[in-house]
């Protein structure tokens, strides 16, 4: 499987309200951190994030978290 795109080195810090979102995985997006639907032809596909809640979240967008969508300091050793 190939390599998301690096679409940025720091997450999006965003205050989300509850609802339903789509997570871009494969950095093509324009749009980030949500998908845009560049993904399509592609081998990637949005992650759906769900919140219940409002709060304050940190999404990757280097997209090489491990715990997708939230941002695991991994853009700090790209
Ligand atoms: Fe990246 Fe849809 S645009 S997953």
């Amino acid at each position: 499987m190939s390599e998301p795109e690096i679409a940025a080195k720091v997450p999006a810090v965003l205050e989300l309200e509850p609802g339903t979102y789509w997570w871009c995985q494969c950095g093509r997006s324009g749009n980030q951190p949500w998908c845009d639907g560049s993904h399509k032809g592609g081998a990637f596909s949005p992650a759906e994030l769900t919140i219940s809640e409002k709060r304050t979240v940190a999404l990757c967008q280097c997209k090489r978290t491990a715990k997708a969508p939230f941002c695991d300091g991994s853009h700090k050793t790209l």
